[in-house]
């Protein structure tokens, strides 16, 4: 198969298959990915324009009942310090956001029991009264259906969950036993029926990972068709089974963002803190690659460094109090513009406003 064949049809139809993914992943050279990130960028551009959409990220918990081998929270890592947010503390970290621009909040977490469920829906419920023009996006991990449900009914508009790797085998690499990569899949497609933006994704040079696998992985985002996407490189943990393991690399995660861009013109990908530590200026390389949201931290200084999902994670010191003018900086460096907006789904037919988020009545 020529490389330049594959990559034309890939911009004009939207479209390879499984075969032809693992041949482009394999073939594409440095002249290959730049002609797809400019492919992917000028997609972006038409959609978007230069703006970008931003996501108040808001770490609330790491304790996690699950073990990860490549997550530096994961329940056997004895020297993570946990924390728990109280509803109040996130309330403050909305009310900050709110004032520096932020329209959309992100409540990421461990598996964390300590923190229910209810409260996690009475927590949601206020965000949204309290700021009733922002999107609140969740990112807790495996539930059940009728849970993802409260959490819908309780206001919130979008789910990130990744899928990690579409690859049987590659999951179970990746994940103890306990763990299975059909629950996962599952999870995606029973979030999207109940009504949420949803997000799935992948680690770019995870351990075992290989074209074949990543081919798996965009077919698989092409079946979803999710909202959005969520990829950044793979970082080893010193306290973990992956902490010999390599690193990803910026180049090859710049490239999958560019081939997700042009599989799904319409997604919301954003360039990743990941990606901003395997490289000084990754995100804003990941932007002139077909991405178009940054998720800057809105967690309280005081515990950012224990949110330490892989080593040297940007944006936990001091320095990073404010990473709204530090990401405007970056921004307009590139010649882009933080968007002041909710940046929901083009694919949405009409977002939920916030009348239509009251619980529905029982009965
Ligand atoms: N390197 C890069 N990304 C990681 N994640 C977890 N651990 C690491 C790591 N060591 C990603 C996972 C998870 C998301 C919240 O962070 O893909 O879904
Ligand atoms: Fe956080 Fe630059 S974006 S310090």
């Amino acid at each position: 198969m020529c490389i330049d064949t594959l990559i034309q049809q890939l911009c004009c139809t939207h479209w390879l298959d499984q075969a032809q993914w693992a041949a482009l992943l394999r073939g594409a050279g440095a002249q290959e990915a730049k002609h797809l990130a400019q492919a992917a960028q000028a997609e972006a551009v038409a959609r978007f324009g230069k703006k970008i959409y931003v996501r108040g990220l808001i770490e609330f918990t790491n304790y996690c009942r699950n073990d990860c081998y490549y997550c530096g929270i994961r329940r056997s890592n004895a020297k993570a310090q946990r924390y728990r947010l109280t509803p109040e503390d996130i309330f403050a970290c909305c009310a900050e956001g709110y004032d520096l621009g932020f329209r959309t909040f992100v409540l990421q977490g461990g598996e964390d029991a300590g923190f229910s469920d209810d409260l996690l829906c009475r927590t949601v419920e206020t965000i949204k009264k309290r700021w009733s023009d922002c999107a609140l996006t969740l990112s807790v991990g495996e539930r059940n259906r009728g849970v993802y449900q409260s959490f819908f009914d309780a206001g919130a508009d979008r789910y990130l969950l990744r899928h990690e790797t579409a690859n049987e085998a590659h999951y179970h690499r990746l994940h103890p036993a306990a763990l299975s990569l059909a629950r996962r899949k599952e999870c995606l497609w029973t979030l999207k029926e109940i009504g949420f933006q949803v997000g799935a994704g992948f680690m770019v040079g995870a351990p075992g990972q290989t074209a074949e696998t990543l081919a798996e992985d965009l077919i698989f985002l092409q079946q979803l068709q999710p909202h959005m996407v969520g990829i950044g490189p793979f970082l080893p943990h010193k306290d973990t089974p992956f902490a010999q393991e390599a690193a990803g690399s910026t180049e090859q995660t710049l490239l999958l963002l560019s081939c997700v861009r042009l599989m799904l013109p319409q997604v919301l990908l954003p360039a990743t803190t990941a990606l901003g530590t395997a490289a000084a200026d990754g995100r804003e390389r990941g932007i002139l690659a077909g991405a178009n949201v940054v998720m800057p931290n809105l967690s309280p200084l005081s515990v950012r460094k224990k949110y330490m999902l892989y080593d040297n994670k940007i944006c936990t010191g001091d320095e990073s109090a404010q990473c709204r003018s530090c990401l405007q900086h970056r921004l307009s460096s590139i010649d882009y513009e933080w968007a002041v907006e909710r940046g929901d789904s083009p694919l949405l037919g009409t977002p939920r406003t916030s009348a239509s988020t009251v619980p529905a009545q029982s009965g």
